[in-house]
Parts: C-alpha cells; sequence; structure tokens
C-alpha cells in the first residue's frame, strides 16, 4: 500500500506552500488540505495567471487530479462561493473537489466573535486574520459547530440559530457595535454553492485511496510556529499545522504517512503580533519587504522579515518529522553582501540554542555570517547553475538541519523551481 505524504510550512505561514503544492501536483491523485480555513492564502503562478487560494487546495488547477477540503478545515461559505467565482473566471480548466461531511462552517457571528475579541485584546491582539477562524475551531472543541454534513437536515436553520443566539449573548458581553443581516443574508444565499458540490466521509475516501495505491499529498496551511500546541502561543492560530494535524485533519493514521515535506524561505517573515527573535528592523529588512513583495496574501498586510532562524527551523523538523527540505524565495537574497542565520540565543541564563517558553522576552540572536551572491537567480534552470555562495549556503543549511534540501525556489512561478 502507497502512503500519504505531507506538505506544511516550518516558519509563521506564508512559505510558499501554495507554489509547491502546485509544482507537485502532477506527481499526485488526490490534495487534501488537512486544517485551517480562509486565514490562509497560498498564492499560484503558472502561464501568466497569478492566483490565491484561501479555501481550496492548491492542486485545483491540474486536471485529472481530486481535490478534497477535508474535516479538519473550516469553511466560510462567503469566502468559498468567491474563490469558486474568481477561478471560474480564469479560463482554466479546473479539477474535482469533494468536501468533507465534517469540515466545521465559520457562521457571521463566529466573524464578529474574533472581531470583538481582537478589539478587547487592545495592545495585546493577535493580529487575527478575523476570518473567524478562532471562534468557529473554539465551537468544535466545544461541541457546538456546524458541520458541512448539517447543511442538509431538515433543522439546520433551528440548529444555526441556536449557534447563533449564544454568539449573540456572547457578543453582549463585548464593548462591539455589528451589524448581521446583510452579512447573514450573504451567507445563506453563499451555501448553494456549497451544496453544488459533492460532500463525503473523506476519511473513509482517502483509505480507500490509500488501498488502491493512489498518491496523496497533504497540504498544510499557516506554519509550525502558528501551531496551537507548538506555536508562539497565544501568538498562533487555532489548529495543529504540523503533520499530526495531517493525521486528525484527514483521518489519515500516522503509520500511513511516508513523507513529510518541509517549506520554509531563505529567510523568515511573520504577519501579525508575537516573537520574531531574528526580526529586522534595518534597511536589510525593508529591502527584504520590497524585493521579496511580503505583503499577506489574505489581508494584504505587510509581513515583518528577518533572517532564518536554525533553533526555530530545528524545532519545526523535529516535531514534524520532516523528511525533505525545500527552501523558498533564494532570489530575494540576491545582492545582500551578507546573509546571517542565527544559531543560538543569548538569554539571562546564558546561551541556549532552542526555543524557550517565552520567546519574546531578553532573547538576542547569535549569527553567523554567510557570504551572499551578486546574481539574479531567477532565470536559472538547474540547481547546478547557481552560485557558489548560495551553494555554500544550501550545504551549510543541510549539515545544520540534517535533511536534505530538495527543491530551491528561485521566483514565484511554477517553472522558476529548481529540483535537486
Ligand atoms: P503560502 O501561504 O505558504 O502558500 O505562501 P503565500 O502565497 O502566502 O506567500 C508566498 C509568496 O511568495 C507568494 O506571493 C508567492 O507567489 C511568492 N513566492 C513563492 N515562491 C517564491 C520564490 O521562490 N521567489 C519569489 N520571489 N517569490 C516566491
Ligand atoms: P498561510 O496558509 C501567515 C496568522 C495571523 C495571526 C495569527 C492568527 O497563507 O501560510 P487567525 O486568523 O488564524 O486567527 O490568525 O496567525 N496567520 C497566518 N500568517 N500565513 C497564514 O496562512 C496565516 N494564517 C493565520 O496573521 O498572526
Ligand atoms: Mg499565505
Amino acid at each position: 500500500m502507497v502512503k500519504a505524504d505531507v506538505l506544511l510550512g516550518l516558519q509563521w505561514g506564508d512559505e510558499g506552500k501554495g507554489k509547491i503544492v502546485d509544482v507537485l501536483t502532477s506527481q499526485y491523485d488526490i490534495i487534501a488540505r488537512f486544517q485551517g480555513g480562509p486565514n490562509a492564502g497560498h498564492t499560484l503562478e503558472f502561464d501568466g495567471i497569478k492566483h490565491v487560494l484561501h479555501t481550496i487546495p492548491s492542486g485545483i488547477f491540474h486536471n485529472g487530479v481530486v481535490n478534497i477540503i477535508g474535516n479538519g478545515v473550516v469553511i466560510d461559505p462567503i469566502i468559498f462561493d468567491n474563490e469558486i467565482k474568481s477561478i471560474s473566471k480564469l479560463n482554466v480548466k479546473i479539477s474535482k473537489l469533494l468536501i468533507s461531511k465534517k469540515a466545521h462552517l465559520i457562521l457571521p457571528t463566529h466573524k464578529l466573535l474574533d472581531a470583538a475579541s481582537e478589539k478587547a485584546k487592545g495592545k495585546e491582539k493577535i493580529g487575527s486574520t478575523l476570518k473567524g477562524i478562532g471562534p468557529t475551531y473554539m465551537d468544535k472543541t466545544g461541541r457546538n459547530g456546524l458541520r458541512i454534513g448539517d447543511l442538509t437536515d431538515k433543522d439546520f436553520k433551528d440548529k444555526y440559530n441556536r449557534l447563533k443566539n449564544k454568539h449573540l449573548k456572547l457578543l453582549d458581553f463585548y464593548d462591539f457595535e455589528y451589524e448581521l443581516e446583510k452579512l447573514e443574508n450573504e451567507w445563506f444565499s453563499c451555501l448553494n454553492t456549497l451544496l453544488n458540490f459533492q460532500h463525503i466521509d473523506s476519511e473513509h475516501y482517502l483509505n480507500k485511496c490509500l488501498k488502491e495505491n493512489k498518491k496523496i499529498l497533504a497540504e498544510g496551511a499557516q506554519g509550525t510556529l502558528l501551531d496551537i500546541d507548538f506555536g508562539s502561543y497565544p501568538f498562533v492560530t487555532s489548529s495543529n499545522t504540523i503533520t499530526a494535524g495531517a493525521c486528525t485533519g484527514l483521518g489519515i493514521a500516522p503509520n500511513k504517512i511516508n513523507d513529510v515535506y518541509g517549506i520554509f524561505k531563505a529567510y523568515c517573515t511573520r504577519v501579525g503580533s508575537g516573537p520574531f527573535p531574528t526580526e529586522l528592523f534595518n534597511e536589510t529588512g525593508k529591502r527584504i519587504a520590497k524585493i521579496g513583495n511580503e505583503f499577506g496574501a489574505t489581508t494584504g498586510r505587510p509581513r515583518r522579515c528577518g533572517w532564518i532562524d536554525i533553533p526555530a527551523l530545528k524545532y519545526a523538523i523535529n516535531i514534524n518529522g520532516v523528511t525533505k527540505l525545500m527552501m523558498m524565495k533564494a532570489d530575494v537574497l540576491s545582492g545582500i553582501d551578507v546573509i546571517k542565520a542565527c544559531t543560538h540565543y543569548e538569554t539571562k541564563e546564558g546561551i541556549i540554542d532552542y526555543l524557550p517558553f517565552q520567546s519574546n522576552h531578553d532573547l538576542t540572536p547569535i549569527y553567523k555570517e554567510i557570504k551572499g551572491w551578486k546574481n539574479d537567480l531567477t532565470k536559472l534552470s538547474s540547481l547546478n547553475e547557481v552560485p557558489k555562495e548560495l551553494h555554500n549556503y544550501i550545504n551549510w543549511l543541510e549539515e545544520e538541519l540534517e535533511v536534505p534540501i530538495t527543491i530551491v525556489s528561485v521566483g514565484p512561478d511554477r517553472k522558476q523551481t529548481l529540483h535537486k
């Protein structure tokens, strides 16, 4: 029996997961998103088309492949409807899309609660994408949520109203003004789009496919440092973004997982609040943000930029059991004379090489300096052509991280991908 592979982010999201899923899709029969919701923004570029996906898996542009939205995902019908409309306009054949009956629905009041909670936190806010992710997962674990499979229940409206009324009471608790009616009308009218797709028991479907030797790639959202358990809590998202999340978010057992592809940028970014030990506040940081076009694909917010953080990457590699690494956006570092990589942190207690419990306090990164390269990488077609300084950077990272780097990405387009 073949086993499923998992692809996920090792930093704070936006590593380039969408691009690599698209690049790898031709090797798979099924692409399955396992967690998160429309807080994600996965960008794909090919044939002059640039497109951002939020809920739909990044294999959608490969005809013949099946795309699945797994039980671990939370779905906003309005955003889903927009996504379907915008991919339909692209004049590209799209592949089959199936949705788990067990995926949870984001209600209009979940979004209001998200906004009210962030407002109440003031300066301490998470920097949420305000897509209702936290409140929806709270209702899931609180055993109050509504699922895709409930949509066809004759008492769906009653269930909806019960949950909405609970939310309205919670909203009274906050000093928060809102307008619900318009949002609610739009939400209900967009349910039709969701109802047009086949709703399945995706855990049965996927396990049957594995028995039939079909190849599955599980697509993660966000990144390991945003994981609800292992991320920089409380500045995290509300799902398990790690390999274990693929097991619970799809119903695939741990012993049915083969490769785990860990995606990371040649530097590091973060959007939203929370600790970021290697963040740059200087001209180099601004330069990386500009050349890397570091603006959130979902919210348009500027991404904070900094140097690569080796202790954080090692942590992510361990927790996920990464077997293959993929380094993104190497092209963005071209022309920087000295590239830095954080290898340790200096703390009051001394020098450490791991992320401590409170990583926002008194943590000074200790850097190794690496000679940069001048060449433009965006037109290269093979790893043999990369400058020797980049080779040295790759080799050093592989030694440090003890996992091979199998792809180096040198631009946003599908074709700008160098394979080992
Ligand atoms: P995801 O959330 O992990 O799928 O990543 P995003 O799509 O949010 O952010 C990655 C951004 O970097 C997108 O704008 C991509 O088009 C772009 N991108 C991906 N790989 C590369 C690369 O190798 N070089 C450059 N310059 N841009 C890239
Ligand atoms: P992809 O899949 C980057 C961040 C938000 C915020 C925190 C909590 O594109 O990599 P939430 O909306 O979940 O309540 O926000 O997590 N965040 C992301 N950052 N990429 C993402 O997804 C993100 N999804 C959430 O900015 O700091
Ligand atoms: Mg993104």
